[in-house]
């Protein structure tokens, strides 16, 4: 039975073991699972900010989205930042990824945000043909970092 939910504090150390995954996966970040476990609990305390999605297989934990809500003067209104995608290995190629992002992406729309944005490593193929096929586009900016 597949699930898709709002992860509660119970999820937190499973979600963290799936960041773990991604970030050894992705070059600009790097797995430090107690900066992992404070952030997850952050959004979790904070459903302002945004808010974990859990995919459920059987119950067990299978995949994960962070769903962070911010404000965009460009559409006048409340916008998506989509981080922390991942679907288990174990269960990837199935269509969970699509389901978990279409339901996310469909809760953000009823809350009225008009627009998502995320980022991806771009030597992932893999994700980007993964969300070109859910629609998202190539954007014209460039992501620029600074440590503070
Ligand atoms: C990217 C990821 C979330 C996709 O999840 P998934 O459950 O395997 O994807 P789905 O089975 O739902 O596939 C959805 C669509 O993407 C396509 N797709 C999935 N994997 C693909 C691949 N390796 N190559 C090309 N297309 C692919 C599927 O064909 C499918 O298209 P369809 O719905 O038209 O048939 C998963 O592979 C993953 O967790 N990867 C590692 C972490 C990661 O890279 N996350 C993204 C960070 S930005």
């Amino acid at each position: 039975m597949i699930e898709i939910d709002f992860a509660t504090a119970d999820d937190v150390p499973l979600l963290a073991d799936l960041l773990a995954e991604l970030f050894t996966l992705e070059r600009d970040f790097k797995p430090e699972r107690e900066k992992q476990l404070r952030g997850l609990q952050w959004i979790l305390d904070e459903p302002a900010l945004g808010r974990l999605f859990v995919l459920r297989v059987d119950g067990k934990v299978a995949g994960m989205a962070n769903a962070l809500i911010t404000v965009s003067t460009a559409e006048g209104g409340r916008v998506l930042l989509l981080e922390d995608v991942i679907v288990g290995r174990a269960h990837r190629g199935g269509g969970l990824g699509r389901q978990l992002i279409e339901h996310v992406l469909g809760w953000a729309k009823a809350q009225g945000m008009t627009r998502v944005t995320l980022l991806a490593d771009r030597n992932n193929q893999l994700a980007l043909d993964f969300y070109r096929k859910l629609g998202f586009e190539t954007s014209h900016m460039s992501v620029l970092r600074k440590k503070l």
